[in-house]
């Protein structure tokens, strides 16, 4: 029970990746608040986490585009369990268009979600973690952050690179208050998201994997639980890498 008695949120966490990180938390011991934007997902997620693993599971309707949201889940999770241990940063958007057809608006929406999300989030945990003197956060970045996207677009790309520069510099701020802020660069993991790539470019990274397989949510979990628990205490300011090998740094 890796998690036992820590309090923990994690955006986006409704289905794919962030459910199973949130399940595995729970099933760890952890109490969890689910943010995403589909409320009705999250409620039905949320439902049948603590149905199946029995600890608290709280769904909270949030968008992290808007700072509002992201404080009142804050300070909902502090009025119910008191404190914030783990920050999980899982919320994204993913599409592909050429880069010539990017619009000013998509670009937009993807920074706001992707990247200031990411920012905002972090900012609102600080100071309570800092007050604690403790808590771990971890972001999901991606592959495509690293290499420039095989087959997402340059705009999520660019905003998964942010996220990895954005850990480093939370990393930097909060070290000293013993908080540590880490990054995880998934390479092709199968959920909805991946079905919004090019059928080509989807087996094009399949079969160039040296694993010959795309990640499951469960890989990524493992990786994601690894850096929120007490054995990767020193471990701060980093992205890891979970892709099968697809991209060696
Ligand atoms: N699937 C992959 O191949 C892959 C690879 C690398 C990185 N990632 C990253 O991992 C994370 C999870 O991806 P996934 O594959 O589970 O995606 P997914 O699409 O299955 O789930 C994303 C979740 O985020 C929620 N969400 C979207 N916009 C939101 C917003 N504005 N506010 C709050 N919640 C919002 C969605 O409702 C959904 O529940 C994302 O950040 C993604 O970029 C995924």
């Amino acid at each position: 029970m890796r998690f036992k008695e820590k309090v923990a949120i994690i955006t986006g966490g409704a289905r794919g990746i962030g459910r199973t990180i949130a399940e595995g938390l729970v099933s760890e011991g952890a109490s969890v608040v689910i943010g995403d934007v589909n409320v009705e997902d999250v409620s039905r997620t949320a439902h049948e986490i603590e149905k199946a693993f029995g600890g608290p599971t709280v769904p909270f309707k949030l968008d992290v585009k808007k700072k509002r949201d992201i404080l009142s889940l804050v300070d909902g999770t502090m009025k119910e369990f008191g404190r914030v241990d783990i920050l999980c940063n899982n919320a994204g958007i993913c599409n592909s268009p050429p880069i010539d057809e990017i619009t000013e608006e998509e670009w937009d929406e993807m920074m706001d979600v992707n990247l200031k999300g990411v920012f905002l989030c972090c900012q609102a945990v600080m100071p309570i973690m800092k007050k604690q003197k403790r808590g771990r956060i971890l972001s999901m970045a991606s592959m495509a952050g690293r290499v420039g996207g095989l087959a997402a677009g340059a705009h999520y790309s660019a905003s998964k690179a942010g996220v990895i520069c954005l850990t480093k510099s939370f990393a930097r701020a909060l070290a000293t208050y013993s908080v540590t802020v880490n990054a995880l660069a998934p390479g092709p993991v199968d959920t909805d998201m991946l079905q919004t790539l090019p059928s080509d470019r989807r087996e094009f990274m399949r079969t160039e994997c040296p694993l010959e397989r795309f990640a499951d949510t469960t890989d990524i979990a493992a990786a994601a639980l690894f850096l929120l628990s007490d054995a990767a205490r020193h471990i701060t300011g980093t992205t890891l890498d979970v892709n099968g090998g697809l991209f060696m740094s």
